[in-house]
């Protein structure tokens, strides 16, 4: 019997969870509360508006509409509880509970528990006193990351290059309306790489990885420019390395993987479950090919889904299958099958923003993408859109991104510029004033 099947959030992540899981013959119908304009136009996914804070009417919707499965795209959610809450309904969601989601929830639990459990990452002291924090980098070299201990959509990290920018950074961070805790971390150089498993119902040992992307996270190219969500994201280039060193890669994160689950399993080991859900490992790699994790999120990436759900789509995989594993399905890491198989294809991913994020920035004007033809490996998905009489109106900060796969980089990230350009802007609803100034993209994205 087909299924109906919930997703919870509104960024691009859900735009393209949403589109993928409805591509599954298991599928009769997706919601998504509450999407965004790319989920309403989208054939058989329908917005709908509850606040995802309020749990109880969540719960009503996913009994009266016969839904079989609730995926959680966000992590303010997760932390909150909402797994907690829906489990003990007898509901069936994806993600980890909230004693899970510390990982993501809090830097302060994660390095601690990183040191706990062996698992290689760069040094760093915790903060609750801003004048301790401020005489402790007086004296070390620059830069230094500081971290807000909890959830900051991104606005938690400053890698600051110098003294004052480092003040100013503990000033910001470490007050009553951001986090009673910071973390001074050691700045690690090196290639970012995010690694993403798919932590199903059939439990700890059937984790499967998906293909590696590269995330670009600074606002500007060649990662000047404040921290952001994400710019883009590509498939990630040590995927095109010799066997031998994709192998050896393999074999270092999947170590990590495996430490990381077993400890929080450990941690959780009273509550006798495991853990559920996407488990993403943000990691450096240095010259030398060597490892440290740079975070955890309890949830997928943004826009690292966006690039990786076309990328299944293209390899002709079924996302749901991955989550239910029903039948259990036969791939374990998507980064060495590929290689045996030889099926490699690249997807270029490139956000288009709203000009001033990730600070100020309009919201309100329009949007016409209809010169950009969408195929099988082309594809937009929507971020902080809404739709207004049927037309598309920025609402966020990450407006959308443009998705291409294909079976070379230059061809990929050449299709996704050509198509970016073809976006037209607009300041009024009747769209005559056309302004294009109101936004901007990363020009290097792939390289
Ligand atoms: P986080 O939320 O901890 O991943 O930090 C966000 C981003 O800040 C990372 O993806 C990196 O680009 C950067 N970052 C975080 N920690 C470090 C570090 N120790 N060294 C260098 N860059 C870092
Ligand atoms: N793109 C990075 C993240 O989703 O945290």
């Amino acid at each position: 019997m087909k299924q109906n099947i919930l997703v919870i959030g509104q960024g691009g992540r859900e735009h393209a969870i949403a589109w993928k899981v409805s591509k599954s013959p298991k599928v009769q119908k997706v919601f998504v509360c509450p999407g965004n304009a790319g989920t309403a136009l989208e054939n058989n996914i329908e917005n709908i508006y509850i606040d995802i804070s309020d749990t109880n009417s969540l719960i009503e919707f996913v009994q009266k509409n016969n839904i079989v499965l609730t995926i959680v795209g966000p992590e303010g959610p997760l932390v909150e509880g909402i797994v907690n809450k829906f489990s003990e309904y007898g509901l069936k969601v994806f993600g980890p509970t909230k004693e899970y989601a510390l990982l993501e929830g809090s830097k302060v639990f994660s390095k601690e528990f990183m040191e706990n459990y062996g698992i290689p990452t760069s040094k760093y002291k915790r903060f609750s006193n801003k004048d301790k924090a401020k005489s402790y980098i007086s004296s070390k070299k620059h830069p230094i990351v500081i971290k807000a201990d909890g959830l900051a959509a991104g606005k938690g990290v400053v890698v600051s290059s110098s003294l004052e920018e480092s003040n100013d950074a503990i000033d910001k961070l470490l007050n009553a309306d951001h986090s009673d805790f910071i973390v001074v971390e050691e700045f690690l150089s090196g290639q970012e790489l995010s690694a993403i498993y798919v932590c199903n119902f059939k439990g700890c040992t059937y984790e499967i990885g998906l293909p590696w992307t590269k995330d670009y996270k600074s606002r500007d190219e060649y990662n000047a420019g404040p921290n952001t969500g994400g710019m883009g994201a590509v498939s990630h280039p040590l995927c095109y390395e010799h066997k031998n060193e994709i192998y050896k890669l393999y074999l270092d994160i999947e170590k990590i993987m495996v430490k990381t689950i077993n400890g929080i399993n450990e941690y959780n080991k009273k509550s006798n479950t495991q853990y559920l859900g996407f488990l993403y490992i943000g990691l450096m790699i240095d010259s030398a090919n060597k490892i440290k994790v740079l975070e955890y999120n309890c949830r997928m990436g943004d826009p690292e889904t966006q690039n990786l759900m076309l990328t299944l789509e293209n390899k002709g995989l079924d996302f749901l299958d991955m989550i239910l594993n029903e039948p259990v399905i036969n791939i374990q890491d998507l980064n060495i099958q590929d290689f045996d198989q030889d099926k490699k294809g690249y997807c270029c991913t490139i956000v288009l923003a709203s000009k001033g994020y990730p600070e100020s920035y309009k919201k309100g004007f329009y949007l016409d993408t209809e010169d950009i033809i969408q195929t099988q490996n082309i594809k937009i998905f929507h971020a902080g859109t809404i739709l207004d009489d049927n037309k598309i109106c920025t609402t966020g900060g990450r407006i959308l991104t443009i998705n291409v796969y294909a079976k070379d980089k230059e061809q990929a990230i050449d299709i996704a510029y050509a198509n970016i350009k073809k976006i037209k802007i607009f300041e009024d609803k009747d769209m005559t004033i056309e302004n294009n100034s109101l936004v901007f993209f990363r020009e290097d994205i792939g390289s």
